[in-house]
């Protein structure tokens, strides 16, 4: 039985709002930092305009609705975390960023036995565990975009994570949140990326040498192997900053050209042309 009540989670970009909402519609308390008030303020209209799209669906009611956002609460002071039985960090994936808020949080977060997580998808856990004076307590709790619909989560230990961090971390994924957990290695890209990545960047070759039109090359998947969307619309949605992210990370570890990013989405990234998020990239929005 999980023993997760008091949840914090730092970063209200699309991966951590989603997050906080499946953590407020399972009843925790959830704290959220962001680095400034209108970030924290924009962080709170994408967690509310989610949550009422289950209300406009006619799936959840207005009362649970406001229950769980009544649960949230934000800060721009990680600070107040020092009663979280359990952090999830879901910033940006640049490294150091992310090293610094493990240090800050080994400071801050006072429970003896809290869990320290990342929902990174492309930095060793190890490296956030070094970053902390108890890489015992670091784990990988990876989500999937859209949080509140994917039933997957990544739980990735490091060599120095406790079986009882994991079996803890587990347990709140599964019993909590309802989620669906498969271990990986602490490697990059863990088992989902490792796999996808390369597909979507094979389909961006395709698309940057003229193979076939972005619309095609979705159709063909969708229509062709009944995937739920196609390969650059998915990558719109990930983040194509994302999507290079990963990439990145797979080739620094292993070395191999599939998972070198094409020059279109290294332009494309260049640009400000990150997908969905900012209204275009594959397609415009
Ligand atoms: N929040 C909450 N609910 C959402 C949502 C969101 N952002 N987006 C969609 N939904 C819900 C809808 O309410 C709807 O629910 P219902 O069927 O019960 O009414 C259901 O999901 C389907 O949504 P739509 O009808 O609007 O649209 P689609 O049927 O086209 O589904 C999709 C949209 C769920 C995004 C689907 O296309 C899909 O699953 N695509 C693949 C996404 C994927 O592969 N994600 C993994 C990316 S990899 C990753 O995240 C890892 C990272 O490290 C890179």
């Amino acid at each position: 039985m999980s023993d997760v009540r008091r949840v914090g989670v730092v970063g209200a970009g699309l991966m951590g709002s989603g997050i906080v909402e499946v953590c407020a519609k399972a009843g925790l308390d959830v704290l959220v930092a962001e680095t400034n008030a209108a970030a924290a303020e924009a962080g709170r209209t994408r967690v509310t305009k989610s949550i009422d799209r289950g209300v406009k669906a006619g799936k959840l009611a207005e009362a649970d609705r406001d229950a769980a956002l009544a649960r949230v609460t934000y800060t721009t002071d990680l600070g107040e975390f020092a009663d979280r039985d359990l952090v999830i960090e879901a910033v940006a994936e640049i490294e150091e960023v992310k090293t610094q808020i493990f240090a800050t949080l080994d400071k801050v977060v006072t429970r003896e036995d809290a869990i320290l997580a990342s929902n990174t998808s492309s930095i060793p856990i190890m490296k956030l565990g070094m970053a902390t004076s108890r890489p015992q307590q670091v784990v990988g709790i990876h989500f999937f975009n859209p949080v509140p619909v994917q039933k997957l989560v990544e739980l990735v230990p490091s060599l120095l994570t406790d079986e009882s961090t994991a079996a803890r971390a587990e347990a709140f994924a599964s019993e909590v949140l309802g989620k669906t957990v498969i271990r990986s290695q602490d490697r990059a890209g863990f088992v989902v990326n490792s796999l996808l990545v390369p597909y979507l960047l094979s389909a961006i070759r395709m698309f940057e040498s003229g193979f076939a039109s972005a619309e095609d090359i979705d159709n063909g998947m969708v229509l062709g192997c009944a995937h739920p969307m196609g390969p650059l619309r998915l990558t719109d949605l990930i983040g194509l900053d994302t999507i290079k992210a990963v990439a990145d990370s797979l080739y620094d570890e292993f070395k191999e050209q599939l998972y070198s990013s094409p020059p279109l989405l290294l332009r494309m990234v260049d640009a400000g042309l990150l997908g969905k998020k900012t209204g275009r990239g594959f397609y415009q929005y």
